[in-house]
């Protein structure tokens, strides 16, 4: 028997799809294969702007036909989408044909969800509000060797007043440091080359005894082995000096920091809650940037959000200029039913978001661009993570963050590489290995 699972969202997500992969072995779906061919298809759903929303939607509606034509396909329904208010039900009613819907709170009984269901015709439906516990039992079916995603924590308490995340993911939860090193340890010896702690805010972690996020990277940092280190999401208004003394200490530690600014406009960050300012956050990356110079700096932009008027957006564009991100992931402001500035008056239209949007694209990618040509000539030392069958080409990024491409002729997934780049387009650098 086999699976398909249909992922939206973030990493977290992706990592969670990791874990349906293993539960669904465990349950005796061995592989995975296109969806014309499973017998069971898994969509697991974002809900955090609306189209991811209706992306979801519109691929479950698509399936009626398979479903109706194929007997004994299982179609189940789980992910942040399903933990939305009103949205299971809305699933149910327009979807009559799902035979699992499951929340993000209780993963670890889809295996159970999964035998019910083949033991009777009715639909199987199990949502959780909350979750305390921080283990699954899961024993993920990981995709992107020689990458491995490991949870840190779960949920998020802080509430941003645009995002739907504390709703849907719950409060925040963090797993033992113990489990955490353990899990490393384990993979690394495996032969995983690339760790990436995962959390909505891993600066709010605190472990066992207290245990800090700077503490709990410095452990991680320390496992014997050869890989790479990193991290995310950091949130601006946990930003330590600590936490900079770690990645200066540790070479495994990647010199890049993805810290989410959303805005240049501090009464748009207030309104927004997330309790910094511009200038403290432009404070922060000058810190960094003295005590690891070549550090690269990522982040998250918000357009739109509303009041938003024409001069405070240019402030988030000189804040752009100024803060000097190697790339930025830009979105227009998507009001989510249930927060709290779905519930604020002042909407930008929507000619207007798209004019800013376009505007902030162009210099993100215009920055972009000025970085990635400063690299012609120089070298840089990938992690091979793929081959892209188009390009004909190999392909990792680089410490910073950086896509590296090159010609080889054997497979060189997993092995770190160093490149001599002859060619910069975007973020991508194309070179020959040395
Ligand atoms: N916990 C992380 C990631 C949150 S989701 C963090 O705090 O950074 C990833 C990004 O989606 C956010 O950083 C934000 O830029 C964007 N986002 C979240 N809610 C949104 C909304 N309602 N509309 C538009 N973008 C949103
Ligand atoms: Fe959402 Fe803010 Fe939490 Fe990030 S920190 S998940 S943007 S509420
Ligand atoms: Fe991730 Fe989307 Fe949920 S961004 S946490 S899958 S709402």
């Amino acid at each position: 028997m086999k699976y398909h699972i249909v992922t939206y969202g973030c990493q977290m997500n992706l990592h969670e799809s990791e874990k349906i992969a293993g539960i669904l072995k465990e349950k005796g779906y061995l592989s995975s294969a296109p969806i014309e061919e499973a017998d069971i298809i898994v969509f697991n759903t974002c809900c955090i702007r609306e189209n991811a929303e209706n992306h979801a939607f519109g691929n479950i509606g698509a399936l009626k036909k398979l479903k109706r034509e194929k007997k004994g396909l299982i179609v189940a329904v789980g992910g942040c989408l399903v933990q939305e208010e009103g949205k299971a039900k809305l699933l149910k009613e327009k979807f009559p044909f799902i035979d699992i819907l499951f929340g993000t709170h209780n993963l670890d009984e889809l295996g159970d969800l999964i035998e019910r269901k083949r033991a009777q015709k009715k639909s199987v439906v199990s949502i959780k509000e909350a979750r305390s516990a921080t283990e699954d039992g899961a024993n993920p079916v990981r995709t992107s060797y020689p990458n491995a995603w490991v949870n840190i924590m779960y949920g998020c308490n802080n509430f941003c007043s645009y995002c739907i995340v504390p709703y849907v993911r719950g409060r925040e939860r963090s797993r033992r440091a113990i489990d955490i090193l353990r899990e490393v340890e384990a993979l690394v010896a495996e032969g995983y080359r690339e760790i990436t702690l995962l959390g909505q805010n891993v600066d709010s972690y605190r472990g066992e005894d207290g245990t800090t996020f700077p503490a709990l990277l410095d452990a991680v940092a320390s496992v014997e082995g050869n890989f790479r280190l990193r991290f995310m999401t950091s949130h601006p208004k946990d930003f330590s000096e600590e936490l900079v003394a770690v990645m200066k200490k540790h070479d495994k530690i990647c010199k890049h920091l993805h810290m989410p600014v959303q805005s240049g406009s501090n009464r748009i960050l207030r309104l927004m809650n997330r309790r910094y300012t511009r200038e403290k956050y432009l404070e922060d990356l000058a810190l960094l940037r003295r005590e690891i110079p070549d550090c690269e700096v990522t982040t998250d932009l918000i357009v739109a959000f509303p009041t938003e008027t024409e001069e405070e957006f240019q402030e988030t564009l000189s804040l752009v200029k100024e803060a000097d991100f190697s790339s930025a992931f830009t979105f227009i402001y998507s009001p989510r039913t249930g927060t709290r500035a779905a519930e604020m008056e002042g909407r930008i239209a929507d000619e207007v978001a798209k004019d800013r949007i376009t505007r902030l694209v162009a210099l993100v990618n215009e920055k972009t661009r000025e970085k990635s040509a400063k690299y012609v000539g120089k070298r840089i030392e990938i992690l091979c993570e793929d081959r892209d069958e188009k390009k004909g080409m190999y392909l990792g990024r680089d410490e910073y963050g950086r896509m590296g491409y090159f010609k080889s002729e054997r497979d060189r997934v997993g092995e770190f590489v160093t490149l001599k780049i002859t060619e910069a387009n975007g973020i991508s650098l194309y070179g020959e290995e040395v």
